[in-house]
Formats: structure tokens, sequence, C-alpha cells
């Protein structure tokens, strides 16, 4: 893929880049500071200085050095206050001072974000918003986002984008996260504006409101009987507690025969069906086994000299597994295999033995998984925790209540995510789509 391709470097033509800059500069105090995340050539800021505009301070971004030079060189010649920062600007901490953003996001599809990027910028958008957005959104609409906390309230964005807030799912969320802390002051749709793309976009100016206040309650209704806790619907257990893991667990080929696949932690890339990380020595059928498992562990406890009341540990098996300590976005992995799960996790089972795979899909969704944000509590750094008695209570859709050739349906297209490697961002979306669809919960 090309440099241009991969950073999203189309420039905007001079007459729009003149038309924004003369459109901000009326809607600012004087002695403005401005911010251009992506500056690029300095394409916006050439006219800046061409106008003589009375800002009082210009800072920009571009993790291209390339472009940082030109910028600089622009800048320079334009007396002018200001820094060009060369790094990417989803990892700039926001301090809400700036009183213009102008900007030409950098155009980049979600499978060519890469996952710090993702990671940070939707984080951030959560934090900052108290929603979520796809995980299928592109680099303009995390842009967007992101700079959004830089402004004070009443400072004006103006930005070009692609077509990208209306023709796609997660640009109408992009759109409705601005409609509700800010307002639109103008748009305008531009044919074909850049060289070489094929791409409408649309100008726009928008205001920054007043901070609001986070919703209390979510937008799901409780009242008539659509949502349920989870424990009417799910079996719930937690995982094997082992008396001591570095006696229990092992790796060693030489204890395979007497150890089995055991899931301890679920790294974030790998999605959501469960794999096993280790082996453990838990509890089987037969006797003998049994002895020799109790045997090793003795022999184990005395070589690494601990003090551990040596006992069969029983394996806890269920189709659902949920790691209630929450670092990024909770998650409920499907458990094909059944493997045991260590007590990190709950192991879950739905009472309804033919639609497992509907109830794992609907508690991936967005909704869902709002709820259950809402009942976890904060054990700070970034991390949360679901007690087992919270889960217990969280609301989910009552799938009880869907006919049966409709449960049937969600049945047939979780088995089918499944078969396909359950990707996560598809697994929500479809996931979501069905809750909005069957429980109009948005
Ligand atoms: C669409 S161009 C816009 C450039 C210029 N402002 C214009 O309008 O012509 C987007 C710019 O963003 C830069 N870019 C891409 N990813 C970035 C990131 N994470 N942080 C800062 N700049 C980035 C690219 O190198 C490119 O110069």
């Amino acid at each position: 893929m090309s440099k241009e391709s991969a950073l999203g470097q189309f420039w905007t033509p001079e007459n729009i880049a003149s038309e924004m800059v003369q459109r901000l500069v009326q809607l600012l105090p004087k002695d403005a500071r401005v911010l251009d995340p992506a500056s690029g050539p300095g394409t916006f800021q050439k006219q800046f200085r061409r106008r003589k505009s009375k800002i009082l301070e210009l800072n920009c971004f571009d993790v291209d050095y390339e472009q940082v030079k030109l910028t600089r060189k622009v800048l320079n010649e334009f007396d002018i206050q200001g820094k060009t920062t060369h790094g990417s600007f989803i990892f700039q901490s926001p301090t809400a001072n700036y009183d213009g953003v102008i900007m030409n996001p950098p155009y980049i599809r979600h499978e060519w974000v890469s996952k710090d990027h993702k990671e940070r910028a939707h984080s951030e958008i959560e934090k900052n918003f108290s929603t979520r957005i796809s995980r299928r959104a592109n680099m303009s609409n995390l842009f967007i986002l992101h700079s959004i906390p830089f402004l004070r309230e009443g400072g004006i964005l103006c930005a070009i984008v692609y077509d990208v807030m209306d023709a796609t799912e997660y640009g109408k969320q992009t759109r409705k996260i601005l409609d509700t802390s800010g307002e639109f002051l103008w748009s305008e749709k531009k044919k074909v504006p850049f060289k070489g793309v094929l791409v409408n976009a649309e100008v726009f100016l928008w205001k920054k409101g007043a901070p609001r206040k986070p919703k209390k309650s979510s937008s799901v209704s409780y009242s008539n009987g659509t949502f349920v806790a989870l424990e009417k619907l799910l079996e719930i257990k937690r995982g094997s507690g082992l008396p001591k893991r570095a006696i229990y667990v092992s790796d060693d080929s030489k204890d395979k025969r007497l150890t089995s696949p055991f899931l301890t932690k679920q790294p974030p890339y790998e999605g959501l069906l469960a794999r096993p990380n280790t082996r453990a020595f838990l509890k089987r059928t037969s006797k003998d086994v049994n002895f020799k498992i109790l045997e090793t562990l003795t022999e184990r406890v005395r070589r690494e000299t601990v003090l551990v009341e040596v006992q069969l540990v029983s394996a806890k098996k269920a189709p659902i597994l949920f790691n209630y300590f929450i670092r990024l976005e909770p998650r409920h992995l499907w458990n094909e295999a059944r493997v045991p799960a260590s007590d990190n996790f709950y192991c879950v089972t739905p009472l309804e033995e033919d639609y497992h795979a509907a109830y794992w899909l609907t508690l991936n969704s967005d909704q869902f998984n709002s709820e259950l944000f809402r009942n976890a509590r904060d054990q700070g750094s970034g991390l949360h925790k679901l007690q087992v008695s919270d889960y217990k209570k969280v609301q989910m859709p009552n799938l009880m209540n869907l006919k049966a050739t409709q449960r049937r349906r969600i049945e047939k297209i979780a088995l089918k995510l499944i078969d396909e490697g359950a990707e996560k961002e598809k697994v929500r979306e479809v996931s979501s789509q069905l809750v909005k669809e069957y429980f109009d919960a948005d």
C-alpha cells in the first residue's frame, strides 16, 4: 500500500481550504487558539497566512515528518505562535482550550488503523461521551471525535470529511454524538473534491455545547418484560479456583496425561472464541488418574516448598465464559469445547438448551454491554469488575419473549458467525442490530 493511502493523504483543494478558513475565522474571537490535528503540507496554514488571519496561535500535528517540515515552512513565513508536532494526534491528551479546530482528517479504513490507535481512540470516546461507536469506524470518525475535547465550550470545529457521516452506521453514530454535544451551524456537500479519489465530501461548521450530565438510566426500558435479570435466563457459576496456580498449572508435556486444557485468560486480540491458554490438574472420573494427580501435586508442593493443602479441584464447564475483570470492553466467549475455566471467569449456561449460541450472541450486543458496564465497579487505572451478585441482576434482552422462529433465526446467525471465526467487531455489529430489531433498544 502506498504511504498516501496508509496515511490518508488527500489534500484539500485550495478553493475549499480558503472557504473553510474564511468561515471559521468569522466565528472565532480575536486572539483565538486554533488546532489542525492533521496538517499535511500546510494546506490550511497557507490560507491563514494568505489572509493574515488574526489568530493568536496555530498548533498542528502530523504523523508524517515530510508533512511536518512542509507545515513548519509555511508557518515560519507567517509570524504566528504555535507548534507543529511530529506524532499521532490520537495519542494527544486533550486540554479544552482551543477556540477552533480545522481539519481534513485522514481517511483510513478501520482494517488499516492499528490496534493501539483503535484502542486509544475508542477508550477516549467512551470516557468523553459516555458512549461507544462501532469498532468498524474509520480514522476520519475517530479523528473528529478525538478533537472535540480539545475545544472549549462554544468552540468551533470546521471539517471536510468524505461521505462518512451518512453512508455508514458508525458515521451516523458520530453524527449523533455531535448532535448531542453541540450543534451543526452549517454544512455543504462537495462533489468529488479530492484529486484522484472518486468520493463526495461534506464541509461543516459545528459548535461545541455545554457539557451534559450523563444519563442516569440507560436507554433500555425494563417495564414491559422485554428485559430481565440474567439470573432468570442463565445458570451462572464461578470458574475453578486453584489453591495455588503455580502448583496446579503445568504446560510440561510429561504431565499431559494428568492435565486438562484450561483457560486462565483470553488476551484481548483473541476475539470471542474461548481458547485454552494452559493446562491444569483437575479432577477426573477415573479414581486411578485422580490418585496419580494427587501424588503429582504433592510432589510439586514438596519441590516448590510451598504450603498448600493438596486437593482435587473440579472442572467447571459451560458454553459461555465471561471474564468479570473488564479492562477495555466486556466479552462473552463462546466455549465450544467446554474448556474448563479458572475463577477469573463466570461460567454461563443458558437455561434454554437449544439456543446457547443465540444467548452468546445477544450477550455481546452493544446494548447489553453498556448495561454490563453501568453495573461494573471501578477498580481504578481503567479496570472494572462485575461482582457475581451485580452480574446476576444485569438486565438482558429476554429471548424467551421471542417467537420460536425468531429465536431459531438468532441461533442460526450465531452459529454461522462462530463457524466463520466470530470476529469481534462483526459479532457486535450483528448482535446489536438484532437486539435493535427485536427489542427496540438502541
Ligand atoms: C487528508 S490529509 C489532510 C492534510 C491537510 N490538512 C489538507 O487538508 O490538505 C490527512 C493528514 O493526516 C496525516 N495523518 C495520518 N494519520 C495521522 C495521525 N494519526 N495523526 C496525525 N496526523 C495523521 C497524514 O499524514 C495527512 O497528512
